[in-house]
């Protein structure tokens, strides 16, 4: 069901999903913090260094085997309020890859009295694979702590009605978490003291989930605190985050945007795909170029294009629609790690691959949106860097059509960039430029 042949429509669970199997570092970012504090007189704490947040030695020492050095931007904030005392609520905004899931679990493990055996955290995510990912940082944080423990609520993982968990935090899915407090009885939630949900844009992008969650929330205790995290924030996303999360502080870090200012941008005519393709093998050939990345809209043309590349003798990697979450991460892996030096691609399964490395992007066909006329935050996505390396690049369409010509026209105007026609002049230019 797709209209414009990308693809099925990605998932967000699955692209969330797909972020965090290939990305293993922070995103770096350098925009301020916004707090906007629920008591605005009262001091606003932020840390430079994970001691001054008196954790227990133990914590500290899980926190360090992890390889953090120092909080991330939003952590300086976000943590010494999910910490404090009496406990504040918190609302916190900020892409995917800063830190949010790494603060909520250390939150967890401080705040778990481990001598009381009987489940104090709740942590709710929008999937099986999302509630592991969780699971895992907590266990790799806390393995100084064994006396912290906890389970997954997840579908098929059956457990005995009426017996009380004796784990200390509870991480999984709504249905199944609502599951375990009413009708299984084997979570009290009136002992609950710290709610916590995760990806809370991926939640309610899925049907349900948005009131199961806020059925657990309402069996739970007024004083319990509540911790929400969101990569985004649109009004769907605030106002359930309202509903959930009374009295919060909300803390927002805004995403460093893309710009093509160190980008140089060109175009080449062809008459069919054909001639696309030749005019590829003479680019790729007359360049050494590090990395390439090619655009395709359809995943049809992008299998095509990597057999005819493949048949040159290219070493290229394909990352396409079908294949599974864990292969695309694989495949996004390799490529990262240099095994592939092309990576040919529709637009469903490359948000969220680092281009930074990346110095040719080929656009082999231009975006578009529903309307037919040109998406220009697609474009910047696959092209734009966040500036930070400053690193040159390069990018390539290929037009072949008076239409693609025009998309071209929209693209500069918008930017308000010039693209220019590719001559073998350009070519020793950026021959020049890259090495
Ligand atoms: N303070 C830190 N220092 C270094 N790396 C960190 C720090 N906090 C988190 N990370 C790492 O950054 C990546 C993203 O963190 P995560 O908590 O999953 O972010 P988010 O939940 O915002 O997507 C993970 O690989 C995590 O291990
Ligand atoms: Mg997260």
């Amino acid at each position: 069901m797709c209209l414009w042949g990308g693809g099925p429509p990605s998932d967000p669970a699955e692209q969330s999903l797909l972020n965090k199997l290939i990305r293993r570092s922070l995103v770096r970012n350098r925009n301020q913090v916004e707090v906007l504090q629920r008591d605005p007189s009262s001091p606003l704490f932020s840390v430079k260094t994970f001691e001054e947040l008196r954790l227990k030695p133990e914590l500290l020492r899980g926190v360090y085997c992890l390889g953090f050095n120092r909080p991330s931007r939003i952590q300086e904030n976000a943590l010494p309020m999910m910490l404090a005392q009496p406990p504040q609520n918190l609302i916190a905004q900020s892409q995917s890859g800063t830190g949010k899931t790494a603060a909520f679990s250390l939150a967890m493990l401080s705040h778990v009295k481990p001598e009381n055996h009987w489940t104090q955290c709740l942590c709710i995510a929008p999937t099986y694979e999302l509630a592991l990912q969780i699971g895992q940082v907590m266990e790799q944080m806390g393995k100084f702590c064994p006396e912290v423990t906890l389970t997954y609520a997840v579908r098929g993982n059956r457990m005995e009605r009426g017996v009380r968990l004796q784990q200390h935090v509870v991480i999984g899915t709504p249905g199944t978490l609502l599951d375990w407090c009413s009708k299984y009885r084997i979570i009290d939630p009136k002992l609950i003291s710290m709610f916590v949900l995760d990806e809370a844009d991926v939640m309610i992008a899925t049907q349900g989930h948005r009131d199961q969650s806020i059925r657990i929330h309402r069996l739970l205790p007024k004083e319990c605190q509540m911790l929400l995290f969101s990569a985004t924030f649109e009004d769907s996303v605030w106002g359930f985050a309202e509903k959930v999360v009374p009295d919060p502080n909300i803390i927002r870090l805004r995403r460093e945007e893309e710009t093509l200012d160190t980008i140089k941008q060109f175009y080449i005519l062809c008459s069919e795909e054909e001639e696309k393709f030749s005019a590829l093998c003479d680019l790729y050939g007359g360049l050494t170029v590090a990395q390439a990345m090619i655009f395709c809209r359809t995943r049809k043309t992008a299998s095509w294009l990597a057999g005819r590349l493949t048949e040159e003798g290219h070493q290229v990697a394909l990352l396409s629609g079908e294949l599974t979450v864990e292969q695309r991460a694989d495949v996004i892996q390799r490529f990262r790690t240099g095994k592939e030096k092309v990576l040919v691609t529709t637009n469903v399964c490359s948000r969220g691959i680092d281009v930074e490395q990346v110095t040719l992007v080929v656009n082999f066909d231009l975006p578009v949106d529903m309307e037919g006329n040109a998406d220009n935050e697609t474009y910047l996505h696959r092209i734009g860097r966040t500036g930070r390396f400053g690193r040159r690049g390069f990018a390539v369409n290929m037009v072949d059509s008076d239409r693609s010509m025009e998309l071209i026209r929209q693209i500069e105007r918008h930017f308000n960039r010039s693209i220019s026609r590719l001559d073998p002049g350009s070519l020793q230019e950026m021959e020049r430029l890259i090495s």
